[in-house]
């Protein structure tokens, strides 16, 4: 269906401007992000476009290809509705401009389509977020830069939809672009890029078809967690994230965390983020035996320290882990459910994923998806 037809019908005037924003792949540094450290993700090809046109009421008409529900939302009523539905994403994008300070001018007809899978961990909801952002950013020349989509999108999620998420994933939507791996620094949002050599490694994401919910409370208290451990570590040294502390800082002054469950944690968060930069040089320097590595380190931390992880999650991790022509795999995203990244050696591919699919289906009678 082509899309610019289909706003045509639908609104009757042809789009004003069209943008498309992509879902990210994080490749390692798993819930470091809002714990001021690094992450290391990736923009895929799939993601959201999104048309827009300027209306001279002060509605926002919101219509997408891949969802039947449609909605209207009037720019003036002072608390709109959210009710777990799409059209609550660009909902509260428009809120959050207003909160930022770039309060939109009039209405707007908006229609979406999407590639990303909803629900598996491949930020689906960002790039709704961002591709809502930049059209709305275009049409009315608000000029918003990529960082500013990005703290939009974030804060739309954080203070509309009410899941408390890092900077991550609309930092890689705004500003990612496939197959370069961008390493952000979450505390100061400084990110550079290194190309990944795909004629060495193609990095394969295999969907459990488990939907994760990051509404559901274990994000949140994960975070309550952290801030636990920062608030034990600040007792002996005073630092101002989870990051800061190096690995050597937290072997000597970890005992200060009394409870089991939130040094775990730390453990986890602080381990993640150097992994991520060794990570990162290790990309840099192709060195991908090295990166493997260090992913499946990052996997196993995020099953027994974090805990974030779940059966169907580990058997993909680890049968990949154990496959010919794997450098790594592990889960990727908030976890409970979504996607493995694997760094599959190019010839490998097609056969890892048979084998991994017909494994998978034999051991969870559930038909696993695959994405290179
Ligand atoms: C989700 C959140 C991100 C990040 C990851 C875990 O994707 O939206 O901000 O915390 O989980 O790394």
């Amino acid at each position: 269906m082509d899309p610019v037809r289909t706003f045509l019908q639908t609104f009757g005037a042809p789009p004003e401007v069209m943008r498309f924003a992509p879902g990210r792949v994080n490749l390692i540094g798993e819930h470091t992000d809002y714990n001021g450290g690094y992450v290391l993700p990736c923009a895929l090809s799939m993601g959201v476009t999104c048309l827009c046109r300027r209306r001279e009421d002060r509605k926002l008409r919101l219509y997408s290809l891949d969802f039947p529900d449609d909605g209207i939302i009037e720019l003036d009523a002072s608390e709109p509705e959210l009710g777990g539905r799409w059209t609550d994403y660009p909902a509260a994008v428009v809120r959050s401009l207003a909160v930022f300070g770039a309060p939109l001018t009039g209405g707007a007809d908006l229609m979406f389509k999407g590639s990303v899978p909803p629900g598996s961990g491949l930020s689906s909801s960002a790039a709704l977020e961002v591709a809502t952002g930049m059209a709305l950013s275009d049409a009315f020349g608000l000029g918003l830069s990529g960082s500013e989509l990005a703290r939009i999108g974030q804060l739309a999620e954080n203070r509309f939809i009410g899941v408390n998420c890092g900077i991550m994933d609309q930092f890689a939507s705004a500003l990612g672009t496939p197959y370069n791996a961008m390493l952000l620094n979450t505390q100061t949002l400084e990110y550079s890029f290194t190309p990944i050599d795909l004629s060495r490694a193609v990095p394969v994401i295999v969907n459990s078809m488990v939907k994760h919910s990051l509404a559901s409370s274990a994000y949140n208290d994960r975070r309550r967690e952290c801030e636990a451990a920062l608030s034990a570590l600040k007792s002996r040294l005073d630092k101002p994230t989870l990051c800061a502390y190096t690995p050597e800082e937290f072997e000597s002054i970890g005992g200060v965390i009394a409870d089991e469950t939130v040094y775990r944690r730390a453990r986890h968060v602080i381990s993640e983020n150097d992994r991520t930069l060794k990570a990162a040089e290790a990309l840099r320097e192709n060195r991908l035996n090295d990166f493997g590595r260090l992913m499946n380190l990052s996997h196993a931390s995020l099953r027994d320290d974090y805990e974030v992880s779940c059966p169907e999650l580990d058997f993909l991790a680890e049968t990949a882990q154990n496959a010919e022509g794997v450098f790594g795999a592990r889960m990727t995203g908030g976890g409970f459910g979504g996607c493995t990244v694997n760094l599959v050696e190019p010839d490998r591919v097609e056969s890892f994923v048979g084998m991994i699919r017909s494994a998978y289906l034999k051991r969870f009678g559930v038909e696993a998806k695959a994405y290179i």
